[in-house]
């Protein structure tokens, strides 16, 4: 069994569902928890745009409301030539939820890359910042 492309396949079929009747820009997310179970997202899109919410983050909304805490990668799968790297938004998601998780990005044609969170947002802001903090 090859879990990755597993993954990229439960994103891709994620994707299957987006409402991105806005953008017409469809994308799948898949995360894996360290036990090897998978939550998928897909983007939802609303009219008034600023109410969207990406595919990475409805997948790791739907892992941690059913309990998960623990993960192993997240799997980013768009119909793009440049593969599509999580929003900035989602990087810190990502961070705070899942730490220097595996990030993998496939497109449809099979095109696929593999990146540590910690490449993509190399400073984050955190909740250390608020322990170290004394008001
Ligand atoms: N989008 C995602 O779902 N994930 C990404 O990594 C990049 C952007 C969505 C948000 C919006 O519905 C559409 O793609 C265009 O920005």
């Amino acid at each position: 069994m090859n879990r990755m492309a597993d993954l990229i396949r439960a994103a891709a079929k994620a994707r299957l569902n987006a409402r991105a009747a806005h953008s017409g820009f469809k994308v799948g997310a898949a995360v894996e928890t360290r036990k090897g179970k998978i939550f998928t997202g897909c983007n939802i899109e609303n009219a008034t745009y600023g109410l969207t919410v990406c595919a990475e983050r409805v997948a790791i909304w739907k892992a941690l409301s059913e309990g998960e805490s623990e993960f192993r990668r997240i799997a980013i799968v768009a119909d793009s030539d440049v593969l599509t790297p999580p929003c900035g938004a989602c990087r810190q998601i990502i961070w705070e939820y899942c730490g220097d998780i595996e990030v993998l990005l496939a497109n449809l044609e099979g095109k696929r890359a593999r990146h540590r969170l910690r490449e993509l947002l190399p400073h984050p802001f955190d909740t250390r910042f608020l322990r170290s903090h004394s008001p």
